[in-house]
């Protein structure tokens, strides 16, 4: 397992980036209007006429994607996961999850900085959520200790059952087809299940998930990428994946917030 840790990894490193760790103000949301992908505008502050019915009609769910990533495959989904967010005219808000390697380890790890312009998340704010989804890397099958520092941190949550009945969804990335994309989200579902949170998968509404014309990560369970030794970047397949949860997701939140 070392070769993963190890491995340089070739990835470009966006402009402004930190190390984590820091607590940072959360970010005004970033909005797109439209109601369907394929008819987004370029603008995500354009405001349509449908979407102003939308928002006078009833409060838009808020939903939240959370991810942790090392080398910037889990980042570069999570942001595709947001645009098929916005596609539905739900809010969407972006956050990391706080490092908790020391620097000197993340170093000899090849690991990317972290982006700065994206707020680390906090756990007494999980509940102003109406849906969350999780982007995840894969660690030895199943989910970093960041990640689980996060749900570590909500027992207050269990108490008050601030997250129950909340939709929660996943998406990964392992090095390897066979990294365990699968294990990594079910062994997320006993934290949703002991929360009360409803698991949404992906399924299999975009039928190029059941593609094997090329190489790709995903399943039933959420969008997925392959990290091989780092170098590969998300395909156009996976990031179509990634897209398609987000919208799907939303759809699921918005009928369950009536
Ligand atoms: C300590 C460690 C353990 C890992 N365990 C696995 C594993 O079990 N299966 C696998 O396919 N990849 C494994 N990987 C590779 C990561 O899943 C891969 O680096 C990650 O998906 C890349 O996502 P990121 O760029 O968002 O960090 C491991 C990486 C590290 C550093």
């Amino acid at each position: 397992m070392s070769s993963y840790a190890s491995q340089p990894i070739s990835q470009q490193r966006e402009s402004g980036s930190q190390r984590s760790g820091e607590q940072r103000p959360i970010a005004s949301s970033t909005v797109s209007q439209n109601n369907e992908p394929e008819r987004r505008q370029s603008s995500r502050s354009t405001e349509t006429a449908s979407s102003r019915h939308h928002r006078s009609d009833r409060r838009r769910p808020v939903i939240f994607v959370i991810y942790y990533s090392m080398y910037g495959h889990i980042e570069r989904m999570a942001k595709e996961v947001c645009d098929g967010v916005e596609s539905t005219g739900c809010e969407c808000r972006l956050f990391q999850i706080a490092e908790t390697l020391p620097a000197e380890v993340l170093a000899k790890m090849h690991a990317k900085e972290k982006n700065s312009q994206i707020p680390i998340i906090k756990a007494e704010q999980l509940p102003e959520a109406d849906g969350i989804i999780f982007g995840i890397p894969t660690r030895f099958g199943s989910t970093p200790t960041q990640v689980r520092a996060l749900f570590d941190q909500c027992g207050g949550h269990w108490m008050s059952d601030a997250l129950f009945g909340k939709p929660v969804g996943v998406f990964f990335s392992t090095g390897s087809i066979g990294g365990g994309q699968e294990t990594t989200a079910l062994t997320c579902v006993t934290f949703f299940a002991h929360l009360g949170m409803i698991f949404v998968p992906l399924g299999y509404k975009n039928k190029r998930l059941q593609s094997n014309d090329e190489v790709h990560g995903g399943s039933a369970y959420g969008a997925g990428t392959l990290a091989g030794d780092g170098s590969r970047q998300p395909s156009e397949l996976e990031l179509d994946l990634a897209k398609s949860q987000g919208h799907q997701f939303a759809k699921v939140v918005k009928k369950l917030a009536r």
